[in-house]
């Protein structure tokens, strides 16, 4: 009853993902809509990148910078400005320097992402 609500109100394709993620994200989703953090295909991956790096940052970002606020869109900000925050974030996240790189290239692919849109 309350999965079902929660599954309105998202309006996400989660029917299509597999039992493992929706177990992972299932409990992200009791204490907010991370569903509408996209979750990056092949279409997002810039020149020299890829989609795995893309993915783990995803995950890293889920992990690590939602424990204070909530989990900021990555669209909701420009390209300069995420780098501008995360050299700030990383430190509060403790992020190792590969954190810090794969959350910023997954943030700056939603960023192009939505320009494109
Ligand atoms: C230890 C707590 C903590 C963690 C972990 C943390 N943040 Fe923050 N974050 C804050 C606080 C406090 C603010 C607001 C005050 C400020 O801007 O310094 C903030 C503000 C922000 C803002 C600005 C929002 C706005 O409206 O301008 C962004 C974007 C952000 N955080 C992103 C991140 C990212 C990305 C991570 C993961 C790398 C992260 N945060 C992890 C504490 C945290």
């Amino acid at each position: 009853m309350r999965l079902n609500a929660i599954k309105h109100v998202c309006s996400s394709p989660l029917r299509s993902k597999p039992a493992w993620y929706l177990a992972v994200t299932g409990a992200l989703l009791i204490s907010g809509c991370y569903a509408s953090l996209y979750v990056p295909t092949v279409a997002d991956v810039p020149p020299g990148g890829s989609l795995n790096t893309l993915l783990e940052g995803r995950e890293v970002y889920v992990q690590k910078c939602g424990s204070c606020h909530i989990l900021h869109l990555p669209e909701s900000l420009g390209e300069s400005e995420w780098s501008t925050r995360l050299d700030e974030m990383a430190t509060r996240a403790k992020l190792s320097d590969r954190e810090k790189d794969v959350v910023l290239q997954y943030l700056k692919s939603g960023v192009l992402r939505a320009g494109r849109r």
